[in-house]
């Protein structure tokens, strides 16, 4: 068997982003036992950090062990019982995730559908709500296969309206965008360390409002997951830190270093670092002469969306910017496989030289495909960066 030595990528898909240098060393760190006096001071101190970024007060705030898909569980199998009825908003793969296990935890879901490429709308979701109440309303913040901004505040009001408990998956948000769980009156959020967070993935962050923590204490029914009993985690976390699974001390170490960069860094400076770089990448895919699926108004900075044209081979494509440039970008999921790539500048990845690197491998690999650029990219986004 061979030693592995994985090679040196500048990852600009939809996630992971690069992990910076620091991050990778805490990783490395000796390992400790996940009940180590240590390993519990990193944890209420990660804990602490997660509620700043998510900018909220809750006091159920914690790192699931797992990738986004066990955040998004957790919150689902915790706040919903057989029976309850959910109105899931989806207008791309992620929403149909959420709708998918909601039904499979024993939710009476109604899906209401919006368009892939836009965001839903909560007057078709009131409609479709049709004056019934509700348990729970879920829809995803930054939706990652189509690159679309979904306001929260809006959908808060009508969860209100329905008497539910407003959930948002922010996988794809937190770090990059205000995500502002107190402000815009979200109940559950639920994200992921490996993308606007900048660590390796394996961790979820989670946060639940004290109307969602009285839900699951008035649960009729224990939750149907063990290992994703958000209760016995909280124990864990924040109570008399009662075993409840091997927790990894090197992911909890690694991302206390990612989320004291983020705050190093101040959430508002971070969201400003991700709209600049973004408009100056689509500066330049634009003087390329590609299409964005997303209008403007409705388009998350920091995972763009973009039309492969036609006669472009997009496995080809993606294959020579990994071979010849160690270059990751994303293909399409679902309707737009072979039809959208989707470029990430998340967290640390989101830098002016990535912008100017992925602009100019792009560049390079459509010119051996027999696309014509439009324009010059590399000055259109120069000229942005510089305005
Ligand atoms: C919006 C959104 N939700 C959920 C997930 C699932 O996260 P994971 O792949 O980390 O399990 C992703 C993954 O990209 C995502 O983009």
């Amino acid at each position: 068997m061979n030693r592995v030595d994985p090679p040196q990528r500048v990852l600009l898909g939809p996630g992971p982003s690069d992990v910076a240098p620091s991050v990778l060393r805490a990783l490395g760190a000796p390992t400790l036992g996940h009940l180590d006096p240590k390993t519990l001071e990193i944890m209420g101190e990660l804990a602490t950090a997660l509620r700043a970024i998510f900018e909220t007060q809750n006091p159920w705030t914690l790192a699931i062990s797992g990738t986004g898909t066990s955040g998004m569980e957790a919150t689902l199998v915790n706040l919903i019982e057989p029976g309850d009825r959910v109105l899931v908003a989806v207008h791309g793969y992620f929403g149909a995730r959420l709708a998918d296990i909601a039904k499979r935890v024993g939710g009476d879901v109604t899906v209401v559908e919006q368009e892939w490429g836009r965001p839903s709308d909560p007057a078709q979701l009131r409609a479709a709500a049709a004056g019934r109440k509700f348990k729970v309303l879920a829809a995803v913040h930054a939706e990652t296969s189509t690159g679309v901004r979904q306001e929260l505040a809006p959908l808060a009001a009508l969860a209100d309206e329905l008497g539910a408990l407003f959930v948002a998956d922010a996988v794809t948000s937190l770090g990059c965008l205000p995500v502002g769980v107190d402000r815009a009156r979200v109940d559950a959020v639920y994200s992921c360390s490996q993308k606007g967070l900048s660590c390796t993935s394996g961790l979820s962050p989670v946060t639940f409002s004290p109307r969602a923590v009285d839900a699951i204490k008035r649960r009729k029914q224990p939750v149907s997951s063990f290992y994703l009993d958000v209760p016995l985690l909280e124990r864990y976390w924040h109570g008399d830190h009662l075993y409840h699974h091997t927790a990894c001390s090197n992911l909890f170490a690694a991302l206390h270093e990612a989320t004291r960069l983020v705050l190093e860094e101040g959430l508002e400076a971070r969201f400003a670092r991700h709209a600049r770089l973004s408009k100056a990448l689509v500066a330049g895919l634009e003087a390329l002469g590609l299409e964005l699926l997303v209008p403007a108004s409705d388009r998350l900075p920091q995972l763009l969306a973009v039309k492969i044209p036609d006669g472009v081979d997009d496995v080809k494509v993606r294959k020579a910017l990994l071979e010849q440039y160690s270059i990751e970008i994303g293909g399409g999921l679902g309707p737009f496989k072979g039809k959208l790539w989707r470029i990430g500048l998340m967290g640390s990845g989101a830098t002016p030289r990535n912008v100017l690197l992925a602009l100019s491998a792009l560049a390079a690999v459509l010119a051996t495909s027999g696309f014509r650029a439009r324009g010059e990219p590399i000055a259109a986004a120069g000229a942005a960066l510089a305005s």
